[in-house]
């Protein structure tokens, strides 16, 4: 009964509405982080636009975090749907990839909010007056350390996103099974 062989099967074929919408919302929010940064890189520094794509990235990658966490609990808790009929070794690898991906929802906007505390700053929606307590104190080492893990997280994570979407065309297109379509609504 390991959970990263999805024995813990739930008995119907597909996943409930609750975490179809996490699914979709932490993706929505994760493409909206990288969106973010990558047009950061194309406003000149110091202007309103590249500040503005600065806290987008921020608070889409805050937000991925704040769902991951009932997201996770609800996997946790409620279990998946047996994977699709298929090759034993896919159905591992499947799984495997599920968690890898529930690791960097939590560790990658972690380490971004870690990288900006160490970095002297806090996460602040001026506007509102939410300023979100610093998790360390400014310490520049731990700044260069964790903004490197989460600038490399990030770039090896386009990989492994892309990885994952076009395993699930595959099965799609290629295998014409249910694996998109049980998680599509
Ligand atoms: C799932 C959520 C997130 C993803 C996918 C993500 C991804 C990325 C990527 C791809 C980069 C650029 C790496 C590079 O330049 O090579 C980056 C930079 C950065 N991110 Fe995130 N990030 C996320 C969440 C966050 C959060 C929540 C914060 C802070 C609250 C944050 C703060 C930063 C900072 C400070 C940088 C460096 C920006 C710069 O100096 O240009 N990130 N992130
Ligand atoms: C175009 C983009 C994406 C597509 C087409 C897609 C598709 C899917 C599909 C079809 C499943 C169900 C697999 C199964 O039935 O065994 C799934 C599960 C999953 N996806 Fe995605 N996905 C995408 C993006 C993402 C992103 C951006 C993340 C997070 C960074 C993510 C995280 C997950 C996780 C954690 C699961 C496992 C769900 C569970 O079993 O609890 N996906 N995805």
């Amino acid at each position: 009964m390991h959970p990263i062989t999805e024995i813990q099967a739930l008995p119907q074929r597909r996943y409930d509405r609750l975490a179809v919408s996490f699914h979709w919302t932490v993706f929505v929010l994760v493409a909206l982080a990288y969106a973010a940064i990558e047009l950061k890189g194309s406003f000149a520094r110091g202007t309103p636009p590249r500040a503005l794509a600065m806290a987008v990235h921020e608070w889409a990658g805050a937000l991925a975090l704040v769902l991951a966490v009932p997201r996770l609990l609800w996997r946790l808790l409620r279990g998946a749907p047996a994977p699709e009929p298929g090759a034993r070794w896919m159905q591992l690898a499947g799984a495997a990839m599920h968690w890898v991906l529930y690791l960097f929802i939590l560790a990658q906007p972690l380490l971004g909010l870690l990288a900006m505390n160490a970095g002297g700053h806090l996460l602040a929606l001026p506007a509102l007056g939410i300023e979100v307590p610093a998790l360390v104190a400014p310490d520049p080492a731990l700044k260069d350390t964790v903004k490197d893990l989460h600038e490399t997280l990030g770039t090896a994570f386009y990989l492994v996103i892309g990885l994952h979407a076009m395993a699930s065309l595959f099965h799609h297109y290629m295998l014409g099974d249910d694996t998109l379509r049980r998680m599509w609504r």
